[in-house]
């Protein structure tokens, strides 16, 4: 029990890097409703859009439901808080889910006037697709008790989520290479997720690989 602990532990420290920047990421929302003025991509909007009250309710949505999603949904993969107490995750992960369709509406609301044009539009709005589909799978195999089924899911469901943390390390790194911020935002709009989704199908493979393996039958 007392090694179990001081394994999770350690686990959790090894993730800390990563954990502290997938929880700046997600706090980077706050700043939309604490600083008065533009903040972030607001500052490349024309006013116009800024007062449709259409669009900021699409795009307030977006941010604070993307934001809450981000910062659960890790918690979730932990082993140890999942056994201890399952009915915090059980809550935690209804929560995860609500999340990600509001936030995931929002992005079909704002996607139209996002930067980049078509090329980013298309690979905002894939990527929403795809994080809409798997949570939703998620979800309907958890309500199933198909917990294996459940865990690949959710797997490429945040790792759809943590297309928004990639997205901002990535971006600063394109647009200092190339000094071509439409540019950059179009390729953004694809390599924020797509290696993402293809280390998830690895980690799944793997794991049904280890599944499968005669010393565990
Ligand atoms: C698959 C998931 C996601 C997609 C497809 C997506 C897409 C978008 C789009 C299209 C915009 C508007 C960009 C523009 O107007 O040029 C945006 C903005 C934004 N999104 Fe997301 N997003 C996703 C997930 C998230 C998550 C999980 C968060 C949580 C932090 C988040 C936070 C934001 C913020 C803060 C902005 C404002 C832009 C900025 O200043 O950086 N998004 N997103």
């Amino acid at each position: 029990m007392r090694r179990n602990w001081i394994q999770q532990l350690g686990s959790i420290l090894l993730y800390l890097p990563l954990i502290a920047i997938v929880l700046m990421v997600a706090a980077y929302p706050i700043l939309f409703f604490v600083v008065d003025g533009k903040v972030g991509i607001l500052q490349r909007k024309p006013d116009e859009l800024l007062l449709n009250p259409v669009w900021k309710l699409f795009f307030y949505l977006h941010i604070s439901f993307g934001g809450l999603a981000l910062l659960i949904g890790w918690v979730q993969f932990n082993v140890w808080i999942r056994r201890r107490w399952v009915y915090l995750h059980r809550r935690i992960g209804k929560l995860y889910v609500f999340s990600v369709w509001l936030s995931a509406l929002g992005v079909l609301g704002i996607a139209v006037s996002a930067e980049g044009g078509y090329i980013a539009f298309l690979g905002f709005v894939t990527v929403t697709v795809v994080w809409f589909y798997t949570t939703t799978k998620g979800y309907s195999t958890a309500r199933k008790q198909q917990i294996e089924a459940h865990r690949r899911w959710m797997i490429y469901s945040y790792a759809a989520c943590t297309g928004a943390v990639t997205l901002r390390l990535w971006l600063p790194l394109l647009i200092k290479v190339t000094h071509d911020f439409e540019w950059s935002y179009q390729m953004v709009a694809w390599i924020s997720w797509v290696p993402n989704v293809l280390v998830a199908r690895y980690l799944v493979q793997r794991k049904c690989k280890r599944n499968a393996s005669p010393h565990n039958l």
